[in-house]
């Protein structure tokens, strides 16, 4: 099988490309990917020693250079991994996030109507329900939640979701979507809560806290929803939706007590900032659908995936000093300076 993955130079999409090179090694991997600042080849260079694997530097918006792709390259499964991830971003800058992550993923699907495809795979989030109050912890994401968005990013993956849906509905074309909770492991660009914790703290800067940092969170290891994509393209129903999620609901105090703890560093480094617009206050995913259907069971909870996570950016400084050197400076002053 002949497998496309969009966005496999950020940080799932090379996790993901990583678990399939070596669970099936029967499968050729096409990464077709931007390098958008997110991007990063550097993730990749072990896949690069592996002959069924490639890469294709190209955006997903771009319709002349998708139809002509995937005219040539005839792909049995796309899974769309590529998008613009980051709330923060998409509060300064939305436009970027409804070129790709709406207008990419319909190009996508039109070029799987217009070439053939057995599966479109959407990697979608549970964002795109909005969120829950922090005091009903009876109260869980259901495949059947309605979608109600609060962040530019939220709206724009919802917006792609039910284009996904449109495309089985109305034109037949075989589709599934994930939803999941909050991701960590390697490869996370250091923009994200966790690594930005772990690469502050190890360097003793200080932590920024939006607001009280009593939201809560429900996080995933990364392989956890990888393996759960690899059922879904694999054994999951044409035009169905799953939500992926383990039952590890942190606030976010919770979480950078944790990783402070790992690294022995003290909570002195917490510090207090304005909080996020709009900011959701509760994520938490009921995952008994995939789990019954399709037999899926992460194998990691916080407690053991944590200190893995924190070993590994230990052990390669090298990948994110190499970001935080850069553009990356710029970008901090942008969203914290003053703050
Ligand atoms: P990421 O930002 O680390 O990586 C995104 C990748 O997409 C980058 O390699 C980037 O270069 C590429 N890309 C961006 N625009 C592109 C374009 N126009 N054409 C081709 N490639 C482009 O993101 P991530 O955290 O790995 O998330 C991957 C997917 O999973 C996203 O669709 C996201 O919505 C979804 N998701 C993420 C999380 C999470 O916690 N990170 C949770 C649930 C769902
Ligand atoms: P983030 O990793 O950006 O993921 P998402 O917004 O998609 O959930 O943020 C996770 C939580 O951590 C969220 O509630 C915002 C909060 N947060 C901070 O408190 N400080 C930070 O510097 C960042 C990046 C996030």
């Amino acid at each position: 099988m002949k497998i496309c993955v969009t966005g496999g130079a950020g940080f799932i999409g090379a996790n993901f490309i990583y678990y399939e090179l070596e669970k099936h090694c029967e499968d050729e991997i096409v990464c077709l990917d931007n390098l958008t600042y997110a991007g990063n080849l550097e993730t990749l260079s072990e896949a690069f020693n592996n002959e069924k694997f490639s890469f294709i530097k190209g955006d997903i918006a771009d319709r002349t250079f998708i139809f002509d792709l995937f005219e040539k390259e005839q792909f049995d499964i796309v899974v769309n991994f590529a998008a613009e991830s980051h709330v923060d971003r998409s509060i300064t800058d939305p436009e970027v996030f409804v070129r790709t992550n709406v207008v990419g993923t319909t190009t996508l699907l039109d070029a799987c109507r217009a070439y053939g495809i057995n599966r479109f795979h959407q990697v979608s989030t549970d964002e795109v329900y909005g969120d829950l109050p922090l005091d009903r912890k009876d109260l869980f994401f259901t495949e059947q939640t309605p979608l109600h968005t609060s962040s530019p990013y939220s709206s724009a993956k919802a917006s792609a979701d039910l284009f996904v849906l449109a495309y089985h509905r109305t034109y037949g074309l075989p589709v599934t979507i994930s939803r999941c909770s909050n991701n960590y492991g390697p490869y996370q660009f250091p923009e994200k809560l966790i690594p930005l914790i772990i690469y502050r703290a190890t360097n003793d800067l200080s932590i920024p806290v939006y607001g009280t940092g009593e939201n809560v969170r429900d996080w995933l290891y990364v392989e956890d929803h990888c393996s759960a994509i690899d059922l879904i393209i694999r054994n999951g129903k044409d035009g169905e939706v799953y939500n992926i999620g383990g039952h590890n609901e942190k606030t976010n105090l919770e979480v950078v007590k944790t990783v402070l703890s790992i690294l022995d560093k003290p909570e002195s480094l917490i510090t207090y900032v304005t909080d996020r617009k709009g900011h959701d206050l509760r994520y938490a995913i009921d995952p008994v659908k995939i789990e019954t259907e399709l037999g899926w069971k992460p194998e990691y909870s916080f407690e053991t995936g944590m200190p893995l996570t924190v070993k590994w950016y230990l052990e390669n400084r090298c990948w994110w000093e190499n970001i935080i050197n850069g553009e990356y400076k710029n970008y901090y002053e942008k969203m914290y300076g003053g703050r």
